[in-house]
């Protein structure tokens, strides 16, 4: 029999480092408090757009792969890793989801087994809180009878050229045994694993790299309130400065973040230093509170345009495409397009959005989810291109539409405005 991996988090990470390790040969139980989405899972489909339901019947056929809410079922593991998000609550990481699943695999933790963290979370989690909760509900210790360790995510939602498997796996360990575990772990899940020296200096690793992203997409934001006023067009300087073979890497303008990584881990940071060293991390939350403006001047720039056509927002019938905080994926929590459908909402616009990847529950109430057919786009007063997925026809939205603001430069022409 192969070795048995737990994996905490059935989510975008968790399911997908799941599905991984079925075909690296592992058993894999895939623990989840939310029920709906286990029993989604059980019956085989899948609640993660990257994992189609054709890799869950594979794993579910291996008789290698079960979905739970239940820690029993974790019972005799080798291998753990827990995945779930740590949220940030006024200012402050709330690390109940990792505490809670530290303290649920405790009790079942054996000596010689391994548990990873992955979730993206302030520097000192791993050796202080996570092993405190493991050591405390086992009565074991690490170093000596368990491995522990902290891995990254590095996974980019509808991104189909890297993937789990082709991207580097950075991997540390509390003590060289343990670095020696988590290598060995991953170097069967993945094709190149980069060890380093502690669990703090991965852990900082992976707020560095959301932290990099929060800062260019708000460098960008800004340029762009600024170019506008200016009457220069961001997106064409943007192009041009891409052509740069060294020194610069390409971020675009848009209505503002969403998700988790850059809008809510860097805070962590921001967090981390107050606590410490006593610092601010100004980088972070200068890039924060611009990318937190973006929705409001995204609904400022469409009232003006309405305003040069003689319409007042309320009772203007606006049509937003895309509402979920990326490309091709249909994750709308926190998404900037979702604050912008509320404010448009409050100031009495008649709301309608179109975004086939979204799930309809997600939508703010009053908020009708609708197919952008041309008779659609051509009784908007305004159609805003938020989120630009590929399924949606953008010459039909050109051709259509009365008005277009685009805030992702994909519509051209005489009745479209751009961010
Ligand atoms: N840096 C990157 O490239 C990157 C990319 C993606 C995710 N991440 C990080 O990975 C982590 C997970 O992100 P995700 O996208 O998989 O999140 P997700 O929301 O898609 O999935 C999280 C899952 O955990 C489950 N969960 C929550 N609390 C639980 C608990 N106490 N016990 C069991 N299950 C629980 C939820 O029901 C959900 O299914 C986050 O820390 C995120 O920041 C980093």
């Amino acid at each position: 029999m192969g070795e048995k991996l737990v994996v905490v988090g059935q989510g975008r990470t968790g399911l997908t480092l799941a599905m991984r390790a079925v075909e690296a040969g592992f058993h894999v139980v895939g623990i989840d408090a939310d029920e709906w989405r286990v029993k989604r899972l059980s019956a085989g489909e899948s609640c993660v757009e990257d994992v189609g339901d054709g890799v869950l019947a594979a794993a579910h056929g291996s008789g290698r792969y079960a979905a739970s809410a239940d820690y029993a079922r974790a019972e005799g593991f080798d291998i753990c890793v827990i995945t779930e998000p740590v949220a940030v609550r006024g200012g402050v990481p709330d690390l109940r989801p990792v505490g809670s699943a530290g303290e649920a695999v405790a009790p079942l933790l054996r000596p010689g087994a391994t548990v990873i963290l992955e979730s993206t979370t302030y520097p000192g989690t791993t050796e202080e809180h996570l092993r405190a909760l493991l050591e405390e509900g086992s009565g074991l210790r690490t170093p000596g009878d368990f491995f522990l360790g902290y891995s990254p995510q590095r996974i980019d939602p509808g991104n189909a050229r890297w993937r789990l498997d082709n991207t580097p796996k950075v991997v540390s360990g509390i003590d060289a045994a343990s670095l020696e575990r988590v290598t060995d772990f991953y170097g069967r899940i993945v094709r190149e694993v980069v060890p380093v020296s502690s669990p703090r200096v991965a852990e900082l690793c992976a707020l560095l790299e959301s932290a990099f992203r929060q800062v260019n997409i708000a460098l960008v934001n800004e340029m762009s309130i600024f170019a506008g006023q200016l009457g220069i067009d961001m997106w064409e300087a943007v192009d041009a400065a891409s052509t740069k073979p060294f020194g610069f890497m390409r971020f675009t303008p848009g209505p503002g973040t969403g998700g988790q990584c850059p809008p809510i881990d860097p805070s962590q940071v921001s967090w981390n230093v107050r606590r410490g060293p006593g610092r601010t991390f100004r980088f972070a939350e200068l890039a924060g509170d611009v990318n937190r403006s973006m929705p409001d001047h995204v609904v400022n720039r469409l009232a003006l345009a309405l305003n040069r056509r003689h319409l007042p927002i309320r009772g203007s019938r606006v049509l937003l495409m895309g509402l979920s905080y990326k490309k091709n994926v249909g994750d709308c929590r926190e998404s900037a397009a979702i604050e912008i459908a509320k404010s448009l909402r409050k100031l009495g616009a008649d709301v309608r959005a179109a975004d086939p990847h979204a799930d309809d529950f997600l939508l703010p109430v009053g908020i009708e989810l609708v197919e952008p057919t041309s008779g659609e786009l051509a009784a908007a007063d305004a159609v805003v291109v938020l989120t630009d997925h590929d399924c949606f026809d953008y010459e039909l939205v050109q051709r259509s539409a009365r008005f277009v603001f685009d805030t992702r430069n994909r519509c051209h022409g005489p009745n479209v405005e751009k961010l």
